[in-house]
């Protein structure tokens, strides 16, 4: 039996919002904005454009690579902080776009951790099923505009929408190796109030002081963020490379969340990982949160940059705070 990846998409909206839009929007300049992040624009998606319109477009395409209808899917596993409803599930409202009716589906909360984390209990699901399950698709999307304050500074101009999703199959005749090599994910609830929206959930139901209050969107401390994202995800990538034995200089590339790429640097200094093997797509996408390391995987795999038997390091980190490192080998 053997689990790999057969099919990699993903989508962003076509309109773009370029620092420069943001410097009419609020006090802030491209030159802040490009030093301090490295963004210089992302793709914001129209107001009838749901995440699960966002998610039914990566996962055609990686459907189509695949070469899978989607009725031949089992599982849907959907990682966002973005559900177009608290419930149903957008891993639900999906199903019923892409006409996937054989599949059980589900949503997944670990914020911009989120791929890893539904590549992690996708792959699991179906390594132990014995076969009970074949085809699953993983999808991280965030339509994360919906939940921005335009009037915050701070952190309007780090995010954009978009989405990614990866088809694994399960087949009991083949016999090469996985495509997992090592995983790690991890969490510490200490850091909750980090990162996080306040209010629409049980703890704060929305009223009119929720909304007046702007309790309704992302509120973050950036710079602790900052400094935990460093530790979080260059632990959980010593720890895969530790004990896979891959050392940084076989990694043919690293994908890490794209979410400042200062933050990449770090990360990458920290791990001794040349710079011209981390891949970097923060420029024209911004931090696309649980869509984001999908969408960098997606474009070099369709690029081709991807031969079989290359290692791949993953790592993001999010709110929760969560964080986590796949080490994948590509088949
Ligand atoms: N334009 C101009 N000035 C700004 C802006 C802006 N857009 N935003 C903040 N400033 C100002 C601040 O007010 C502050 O001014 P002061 O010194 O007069 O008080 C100054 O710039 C420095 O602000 P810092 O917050 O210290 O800036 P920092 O260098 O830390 O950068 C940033 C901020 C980009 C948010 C950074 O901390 C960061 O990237 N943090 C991590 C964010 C992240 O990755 N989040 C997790 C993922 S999201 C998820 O899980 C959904």
């Amino acid at each position: 039996m053997s689990i790999r990846i057969i099919g990699t998409g993903s989508y962003v909206p076509e309109r773009v919002l370029t620092n420069q839009d943001l410097e009419k929007m609020v006090d802030t300049t491209d030159e802040w904005i490009t030093s301090r992040t490295g963004i210089q624009e992302r793709h914001i998606a129209g107001e009838g454009v749901f995440t699960s319109d966002l998610s039914a477009e990566a996962a055609k395409r990686a459907l189509e690579m695949a070469g899978i209808t989607a009725d031949q899917l089992d599982l849907i596993s959907v990682a966002t902080v973005t559900p177009d409803t608290t419930f149903p599930s957008t891993a639900c409202v999906l199903q019923r776009k892409i006409g996937a009716v054989n599949a059980a589906c589900y949503d997944l909360v670990a914020a911009c951790t989120g791929l890893i984390y539904s590549l992690e209990v996708a792959y699991s699901l179906l390594k132990a099923s014995s076969g009970k399950y074949r085809y699953a698709l993983v999808l991280g999307a965030d339509k994360l505009s919906s939940i921005v304050d335009w009037t915050d500074r701070s952190t309007c101009i780090l995010f954009g929408d978009g989405s990614s999703a990866v088809v694994l199959k399960n087949d009991p005749d083949d016999h090469s190796p996985d495509f997992v090599v090592a995983s790690k994910i991890g969490a510490n609830g200490n850091y909750t109030d980090l990162l996080k929206l306040p209010a629409g959930g049980s703890a704060m139901p929305a009223s009119h002081a929720t909304v007046d209050n702007r309790l309704h969107y992302i509120h973050m401390a950036g710079k602790e963020v900052f400094k935990l994202a460093v530790n979080g995800m260059a632990d959980s990538c010593k720890y895969v490379m530790n004990v896979s034995g891959v050392r940084p200089e076989e990694i043919a590339w690293v994908i890490p969340h794209q979410a400042n790429k200062r933050i990449i640097s770090a990360a990458a200094q920290r791990l001794n990982l040349p710079l011209e093997r981390v891949y970097v797509n923060i420029e024209h996408i911004g931090n696309t949160s649980a869509a984001s390391v999908g969408i960098c995987l997606d474009e070099l795999n369709r690029a081709g940059k991807l031969k079989t038997g290359d290692y791949i390091l993953t790592t993001a980190f999010g709110g929760g705070l969560t964080w986590g490192a796949m080490l994948m080998r590509w088949t």
